[in-house]
C-alpha cells in the first residue's frame, strides 16, 4: 500500500520526539533555542543541520531532503518579528503559513492571536517540526503536507511566506499562487532577503529588518530583509 502524507508525517513525528528525547548533544542533535531576532519563540533546531542531515540519512538508508525546517531562515525572521510587533495583522485571523518549515512564522501569528494557524510544507519532517515547536511554544498550530501551490480554495484571512523565493522554479510556481491568494481577498504578506528571485514591481516593501545570521554564503553578521505585499 502507498504511503500518504500524513502517514510520512506521523512517523516523522515519531522520530522527532525520539530525537528530542534522547539523552546527550553533540553537532547531529536537536536543540531548544531561543530565536535570535524572535527571542519569544523557542524552536527545536539541529546543532549542524548538515549533519544532522547525514545522520538521519545514514540511518533511513536513503536520501532525504534537505532539513530546511532544522534552522532559521531570515525571511522567517523578518516576517515573525513584524506579526509579533503588529499583532492586529494576525489577531482573530484565519492565517496559513506557506513553506511553514519550522513554523516560526505560523507560531509568531499563533502568539500574535490568530484565531486559527496553519501551517503547510511538502516535506514531512517540517511537518513534523511544526507540530513540536508548536508544542514547545504552548500556541495550536494545525500542520498538514502536501502541495498547496495549484490549489485556488484557501480560506484564509492572511497567507505568510518567509523565505520561500530561494529557487527559481520555485518562485515561478509561489508568486502566481500569492497573486490569486490575494485577488482571492486574503491579505498576503512575504519575508525575503533578495536571494535573486524576488521580482521588481510585483511586490511592494512594507518594512525592512536587519537580521542577525550565521549564513556561510553572506559576510555580514546581518542581512537586510524587507517583508512585502502583493503591489
Ligand atoms: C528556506 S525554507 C523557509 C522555511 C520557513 N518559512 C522560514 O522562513 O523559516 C523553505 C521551505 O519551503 C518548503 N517548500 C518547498 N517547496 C514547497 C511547496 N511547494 N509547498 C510547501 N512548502 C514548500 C521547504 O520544504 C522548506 O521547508
Amino acid at each position: 500500500m502507498l504511503a500518504t502524507v500524513d502517514d510520512a508525517a506521523a512517523a516523522a513525528l515519531t522520530e522527532l520526539e525520539r530525537e528530542i528525547d534522547a539523552p546527550g548533544g553533540g553537532l547531529d542533535r536537536l536543540r531548544l533555542v531561543p530565536i535570535p531576532f524572535v527571542p519569544e519563540v523557542r524552536l527545536h533546531l539541529a546543532e549542524d543541520a548538515i549533519v544532522w542531515w547525514a545522520r538521519m540519512e545514514a540511518s533511513a538508508g536513503h536520501a532525504l531532503p534537505p532539513p530546511y525546517w532544522a534552522s532559521v531562515w531570515a525571511g522567517g525572521q523578518a516576517l515573525a518579528r513584524h506579526l509579533l510587533d503588529h499583532p492586529e495583522l494576525a489577531a482573530g485571523r484565519r492565517v496559513l503559513d506557506l513553506a511553514a518549515g519550522s513554523g516560526l512564522v505560523a507560531i509568531a501569528a499563533a502568539l500574535a492571536g490568530a484565531a486559527h494557524v496553519t501551517a503547510n510544507d511538502i516535506d514531512p519532517y517540517a511537518v513534523a517540526a511544526v507540530t513540536v515547536n508548536a508544542r514547545a511554544n504552548q500556541v495550536t498550530v494545525a500542520a498538514t503536507g502536501g502541495d498547496l501551490l495549484d490549489s485556488t480554495d484557501l480560506g484564509t484571512d492572511l497567507l505568510v511566506a518567509g523565505d520561500v523565493l530561494y529557487d527559481r522554479e520555485l518562485a515561478g510556481r509561489v508568486l502566481p499562487f500569492l497573486a490569486r491568494a490575494a485577488e482571492a481577498g486574503a491579505e498576503v504578506l512575504v519575508g525575503d532577503p533578495d536571494r535573486g528571485h524576488l521580482p521588481r514591481g510585483r511586490l511592494d516593501s512594507v518594512a525592512t529588518y536587519p537580521v542577525p545570521t550565521t549564513e556561510p554564503s553572506v559576510d555580514s553578521p546581518v542581512r537586510r530583509v524587507q517583508v512585502l505585499r502583493p503591489a
